[in-house]
């Protein structure tokens, strides 16, 4: 099971993480893997200067946009899938 999360603190959030949560819900329907993944939004990571903080299992990622979201999910989320 992967795990994503993004963090919707308010700094966060003046960053567009409604945007990256819309992006990474848009692609979890497409590649239809919802059911191997956790995602989730989290409150403040302690990152703020650096959002939007997204975090794949142990790993942060920060200054995510919503034009970044593909590569990350294509790298983090579908290489480790058997599609
Ligand atoms: S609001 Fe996202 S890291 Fe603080």
């Amino acid at each position: 099971m992967t795990t994503i999360s993004v963090c919707v603190g308010s700094a966060c959030h003046l960053h567009g993480a409604h945007d990256v949560l819309s992006a990474f819900s848009l692609l979890l329907e497409k590649y239809k893997v919802g059911g191997r993944v956790d995602f989730a939004g989290e409150f403040c990571q302690g990152r703020c200067t650096d959002g939007v903080v997204v975090k794949i299992n142990d790993e942060i990622i920060t200054r995510v946009s919503r034009e970044k979201v593909y590569a990350i999910f294509h790298d983090k989320v579908l290489k480790g899938e058997k599609l």
